[in-house]
């Protein structure tokens, strides 16, 4: 139980439109959304303030647009709402547009110019479409975005129930963490882990690393890594030169493959110039299984192979597997991971799986959340 949170059960709603900020960043495939789990969580909020209030509105982003797109459209959202609440809603492309039906989206608050920027003209902007403003979107709560942060200036902020939620998890793990306290890192979102990863190699007793990520690492140890993708090389040498980087875990072993398309699993001294990594070997996640086993708490954020494609989704799994098995207190987070473990029914590995990804981990570093600060009192 947080203190001081402003929980949505305090506000007075009556007559007065919401606008309420949601994590929609669902991963999608083709126009088709892989995994509904932010949404699904958001509807018992959904449903309380269509019930209580006069109208609602629902701002979320869809992933990193540099411009307006119709791949980054919350269109698939708007009509995945439709389907789950059995009513019309309504999707408002442009700012200038005023919320007609019980239930409104607006279009992805990235495509509006100033969203990542906190910038102030458009948090008041987007705060005429409510009375009150309700946060429910913990997966965005580290960002300091015009809809996260900058909007609760405007407005009396409650918290949703799904952030809720989230917070009663993290604040319990927090005070009772035990040790080993392990965490498994992977992704593709190289920029943002570096840090993280940073942090928990002091916060943690060992950090196993996969995906993206570790072939950052690995070039920065000087190893070959062919043509596949890595980022922040220079960020990376400065970590494992760095005091306690014995507490990170690399691969050892790796699933690669070349330009024509042919996999094949290898020791990381021996990858070739035309090949590319995709996912850890079946000895580095037997070790990281063995090593797995001894933990008492496991923080799993990231998967460590490209799982969008089955040929590499097997270190991933027999990494949650081994999860399963250590009987840890663990918790998984981050859209790609949830969509991963949805996919392949691994949900009872987990203690806890949770929306967020960079948030939770942000939180659990003990970061103030930048849109946490309205609903603290
Ligand atoms: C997430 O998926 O982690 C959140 O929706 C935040 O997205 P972002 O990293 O693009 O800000």
């Amino acid at each position: 139980m947080v203190a001081g949170l402003r929980r949505l059960s305090e506000a007075d709603l009556n007559g007065k439109r919401v606008v309420m900020r949601a994590d929609f960043n669902v991963p999608i495939n083709d126009g088709r959304i892989t995994s509904r789990k932010r949404i699904i969580e958001a509807l018992p909020t959904i449903k309380y303030l269509m019930d209580k209030s006069a109208g609602l509105t629902l701002l979320s982003h869809l992933g990193r647009p540099q411009k307006p797109g119709p791949e980054f459209s919350l269109a698939p959202v708007k009509y995945e709402l439709e389907k789950f609440l059995g009513i019309n809603v309504q999707l408002i492309s442009n700012l200038g547009i005023h919320a007609s039906e019980k239930l409104s989206i607006l279009e992805n608050t990235r495509f509006f110019g100033g969203e990542e920027r906190n910038d102030d003209d458009l948090a008041r902007t987007l705060s005429s479409f409510g009375d009150v403003f309700v946060f429910d979107a913990f997966g965005v709560a580290h960002r300091n975005h015009a809809s996260v942060s900058g909007i609760a200036k405007y407005l009396p902020a409650y918290a949703g129930f799904l952030v809720e939620r989230e917070l009663d998890f993290l604040s319990e793990l927090m005070d009772n963490i035990k040790r080993p306290y392990m965490v498994v890192m992977g992704g593709s979102k190289i920029s943002d882990k570096i840090n993280l990863i940073n942090s928990f190699r002091k916060l943690s007793d060992t950090v196993l690393v996969g995906g993206t990520l570790a072939t950052s690492f690995l070039k920065a140890e000087g190893y070959q890594v062919g043509i596949s993708r890595y980022d922040s090389e220079g960020d990376a040498k400065k970590i494992l030169s760095s005091e306690k980087a014995d507490k990170l875990r690399l691969p050892n072993d790796v699933i690669v493959e070349d330009q024509q398309g042919k996999t094949r699993e290898t020791v990381v001294t021996r990858i070739r110039q035309e090949e590319a990594v995709f996912d850890i070997g079946s000895k580095t996640a037997g070790d990281y299984a063995e090593v797995l086993k001894k933990a008492k708490t496991i923080v799993f954020n990231g998967p460590l192979g490209m799982v969008e494609d089955p040929r590499f989704r097997a270190g991933t799994k027999r990494i949650c597997e081994a999860i399963r098995e250590s009987g840890a207190i663990s918790v998984a987070c981050g859209g790609d991971t949830a969509a991963f473990i949805e996919s392949e029914g691994l949900e009872d590995c987990f203690s806890y799986v949770s929306t967020g990804g960079g948030a939770f981990l942000e939180a659990l570093e003990g970061r103030e959340l930048p849109g946490l600060k309205a609903i603290v009192r």
